[in-house]
């Protein structure tokens, strides 16, 4: 190369590195403005997954609004800034915090919810983002965000089907306890003691099975091989078969295969069944069950002091509880705190601090005697021994036999077990089709019927797949209401927050109105983002949420959804009907006491009040 030729290229070099500095000085702005696009983009698609995972099932698909109100509105499309920037901090409270006294609940993790304040942000993303689409079916303005949620819905989250769930030969083995203490005469091994590795079971049904862990109890031996099942499908002659691949047994009729038994069909029960009670069982729902009498119960049950003082339509102690001898103390064992211990002797912290004369929240060491009240009782934990439960009363097992009438070698453990006598009739217990209704917000036995093409009052074996309608909500939403977190006064709006039970008053009914009105329609609907009663009384319309109107007894009322949404039509605090959830659903209720003031309202929404006084 010759000097002027290496010039020349120096000078092209130079302008090619100058050139492209520059050149990548032009592309790297707009790239920054992509790069924020991107991640708008790409967090209103997170923000609309989790929408379709945790909101639509109140909020609706796309945002419509339904339990909860619509999200998908024009005033939080506003891209004003300083409205923008009020909604989306308002947004945040909301969702963050919950609404007390509704269903909306907090979704923050550090307030009890699921949600990370980033995943938040996507969800306030999603709903502020501006319209840009036409909503296909409405035609209204919407976003891309919406569009994809409802995508989301249909494809990936929503439910097309639920299975009909209630009894099985498994469950009512295990609630009977049947399988267990027939595998352990088979075998003859004790019952309450762990089987060990390598030992070979016998099954009622010729099979043999190895024991792998290192120790396992009979009865779990019993429920992993379907022992209690097989036991009670030979009992009442029915057919069936052992799927070894499945490890299941499955009924069959005629032959064929069935997804499981039939709800009101009865079952005859080996004659040692016993009954492990269950939390909300009385002494009427058991006997029901097994076609007894409650006399019948409490005749095979003397000793059960519960079982023979409650009434039958009392709720039983479903977890054993053990008297202690007078005077007793609970020693402190490792790992125990003053609340555990508390609690599981039915006492409130403060009254068994305040007994020992030490501050509620004071550190307990191993070996301290705390002193119980007089007529204290423990309640049993799943594992505990009565020679473990002597000694952390400073008793005996013998003594704890003799207070609690134990009968040597009877089975001790945290369950409550009735005796039965023979069981002839059990009935099979499962779910009817308007019991599943009853789990999606904007189901009714009717609409699932029709979407199987089967009869509402048809019923279905348990086990059974039934399709849902291709509209429905999803689950209904949890019916606890918000209880309030600390941050709940801000997510509140002021006069709703005063009604809450413990903060306000509640709201006093209008003056009575003067003329009786002949024809009363109470509409429910949304405007300006609130749900409302509306009393429309002779054609009159009245203002939402304080509408009155004077009737004769014995008027009926017209309730109608104008709007789609889920309110529950109660009176007094009394629902009166089944809840209206579609648009133009309707109800009737009719007024019958006279002189009576009737405040209408609705469970889910606290905002949404009518008043009716009859003459
Ligand atoms: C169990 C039902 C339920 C679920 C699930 C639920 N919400 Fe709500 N939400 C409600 C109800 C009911 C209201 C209305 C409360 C009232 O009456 O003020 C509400 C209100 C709101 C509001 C206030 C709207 C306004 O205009 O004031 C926002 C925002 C909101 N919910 C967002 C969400 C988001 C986001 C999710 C999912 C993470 C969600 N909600 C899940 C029931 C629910």
């Amino acid at each position: 190369l010759n000097t002027q030729k290496q010039i020349a290229l120096i000078v092209v070099f130079f302008f090619l590195f100058a050139g492209s500095c520059t050149a990548y000085a032009f592309i790297d702005a707009p790239r920054a403005e992509r790069q924020q696009d991107f991640y708008k983009e790409e967090s209103i698609r997170r923000g609309a997954l989790l929408f379709a995972n945790n909101c639509r099932t109140c909020h609706g698909a796309k945002g419509e609004g339904g339990v909860g109100l619509s999200l998908n509105t024009p005033d939080f499309k506003d891209q004003a800034p300083l409205i923008l920037n009020e909604n989306r901090a308002m947004l945040r409270r909301t969702i963050e915090c919950g609404r007390a006294g509704t269903l909306m609940p907090s979704w923050l993790r550090d307030h009890g919810g699921s949600l990370t304040s980033v995943q938040i942000e996507h969800l306030i993303n999603l709903i502020t983002a501006p319209a840009d689409r036409q909503d296909p079916e409405t035609g209204d303005p919407t976003s891309e965000g919406w569009l994809l949620a409802e995508e989301f819905s249909r494809n990936l989250n929503r439910e097309t089907s639920v299975i009909v769930s209630g009894d099985t030969l498994d469950t009512i083995a295990r609630q009977h306890f049947i399988g267990p203490r027939e595998l352990a005469a088979l075998n003859n091994i004790p019952l309450d003691e762990p089987v060990r590795r390598g030992a070979r079971i016998l099954l009622p049904d010729g099979r043999r099975v190895e024991i792998f862990a290192a120790e396992v109890s009979v009865q779990r031996i019993a429920e992993d091989n379907h022992v209690g099942a097989i036991l009670l499908a030979e009992h009442n002659n029915l057919a069936y078969r052992y799927d070894r691949d499945r490890n299941q047994v499955i009924l069959l009729v005629d032959g064929r295969e069935v997804p499981g038994l039939l709800p009101g069909d009865t079952l005859s029960l080996p004659d040692n069944a016993v009954y492990i009670v269950r939390a909300g069982d009385t002494p009427q729902s058991i006997a029901e069950l097994h076609g007894i009498t409650v006399s019948d119960l409490r005749n095979r049950n003397p000793r059960n002091q519960d079982l023979q003082q409650a009434g039958a339509q009392d709720e039983l102690e479903f977890q054993r509880s053990l008297a202690l001898p007078p005077n007793a103390v609970a020693i402190v064992q490792v790992g125990q705190a003053l609340p555990g211990i508390a609690l599981t002797h039915g006492l409130e912290v403060a009254e068994l601090a305040a007994l020992n004369n030490i501050p509620a929240t004071a550190t307990v060491a191993p070996g301290t005697r705390l002193q119980l009240p007089a007529n204290t009782r423990y309640r049993l934990q799943i594992g505990d021994t009565l020679d473990a439960v002597a000694r952390a009363h400073n008793t005996t097992a013998d003594e704890l036999r003799r207070l609690n009438n134990i009968e040597p070698g009877e089975r001790v453990t945290a369950d409550v077990v009735l005796q039965l006598p023979p069981i002839r009739a059990y009935r099979v217990q499962g779910q009817s089709v308007a019991d599943i209704a009853e789990d999606y917000a904007n189901v009714s036995a009717q609409s699932l019927a029709e979407a199987n093409q089967i009869s509402p009052d048809a019923p279905i074996r348990v086990g059974s797949t039934l399709r849902l309608p291709e509209d429905a909500w999803g689950t209904a939403p949890p019916t606890a209401l918000n209880p309030g977190t600390a941050c709940v006064q801000f997510a509140l709006p002021q006069a709703i927050y005063e009604t809450l039970p413990g903060v306000g008053t509640p709201r006093a009914a209008p003056q009575r109105p003067a003329a009786v009105s002949q024809q009363v329609v109470i509409e429910a609907g949304l405007e300006g983002g609130e749900f409302f009663w509306r009393v429309v009384a002779d054609g009159q319309r009245q203002p939402n949420n304080q509408g009155a109107a004077l009737i004769r007894p014995g008027t009926a009322v017209r309730f109608v959804n104008v709007n789609p949404g889920l309110h529950s039509i109660t009176v007094n605090g009394q629902d009166r009907a089944q809840d209206i959830s579609a648009q133009g659903d309707e109800r009737t209720v009719t007024f019958e006491q006279a002189n009576t003031t009737f405040q209408i309202t609705c469970k889910y929404h606290p905002a949404m009040h009518a008043w009716l006084f009859t003459e």
